[in-house]
């Protein structure tokens, strides 16, 4: 949305009374953001919007970590180190709605904010498109269709399943910082469920988590290996029933550090 437009708080009269949905005014959100301001500088502190409609608080608090992000590259949006921040931002949002059509809007918002930021930085079109794929797949694991009021699942509704994204370095560069080329993701899906009444049993809570859906994957970003990762077909549907039989996985060699390359399963 262009700034300064206004958006309406009320879609109609039928959708306030069976979903309350009533949207909350930008500069409210911007006061709601401003009492945890240094949680939306934190480009990796993660935050779930439990009944997100279109995303007026996760684009408020992505456009606050893209402005962290690029701080952190040192004001230059064009490096990967921004790059990195920029899916680092997207990846710790998460946002639940009940209602399909604010899901698609509250993803489709996101990704042409982030989109804005990232796309003239981008080196060409080829490279736009890897990265777009990318985040759309962020996207999709993130900001899910569901009934938080029931995240175990319902007749209607399945259960809510996230992904954890979690950033490594993979080696430091010549000033013993991580290098931006060579980071691994690990992506493991937990239901909200789980993380909402975890076990009590450490152990059987990581051995949950696992089972959700496929155990951890790993893959390099930087050199567009994460957009080309995500893009070859990390799914973005629901997941399977853990009964399931579960798919020969596809596999593409990685080009990062013994320890993680053998394979890639997708
Ligand atoms: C009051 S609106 C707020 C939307 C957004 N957070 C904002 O502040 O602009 C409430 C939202 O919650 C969604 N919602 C209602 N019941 C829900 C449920 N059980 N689980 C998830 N979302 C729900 C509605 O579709 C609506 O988008």
């Amino acid at each position: 949305m262009a700034l300064g437009e206004k958006r309406t708080l009320i879609k109609s009269r039928k959708r306030v009374r069976d979903h309350g949905e009533v949207f909350t005014p930008e500069w409210l959100v911007r006061d709601m953001c401003d009492l945890v301001a240094g949680a939306c500088l934190r480009v990796g502190s993660r935050f779930l919007e439990p009944a997100c409609g279109d995303g007026n608080f996760l684009a408020e608090i992505l456009r606050r970590k893209l402005a962290a992000a690029r701080q952190i590259a040192g004001g230059r949006g064009d490096s990967l180190v921004f790059r990195r921040e920029a899916f680092r931002a997207l990846t710790s949002l998460y946002g639940v709605d009940i209602l399909p059509d604010n899901v698609f809007a509250c993803r489709a918002r996101l990704l042409a904010l982030w989109g804005r930021h990232l796309g003239p930085r981008l080196r060409n079109r080829a490279d736009a498109a890897r990265c777009h794929t990318a985040a759309r797949c962020v996207l999709a694991r993130n900001i899910v269709l569901g009934d938080t009021l029931h995240p175990a699942g319902t007749e209607t509704h399945a259960p809510i399943v996230f992904t954890e994204w979690q950033w490594a370095p993979l080696r430091l560069d010549a000033r013993g910082r991580p290098a931006p080329d060579a980071c691994a993701v690990i992506a493991t899906d937990f239901t909200l469920a789980e993380l909402l009444d975890p076990p009590t049993d450490t152990l059987a809570f990581a051995e949950s988590a696992r089972n959700t859906r496929a155990a951890q994957r790993y893959w390099e970003i930087g050199l567009d290996f994460f957009a080309d990762a995500l893009a070859l077909g990390v799914p973005v549907a629901f997941p399977p029933a853990p009964d399931a039989p579960t798919p020969p996985p596809r596999t593409v060699e990685l080009r990062g550090p013994r320890e993680i390359q053998p394979l890639l399963a997708l």
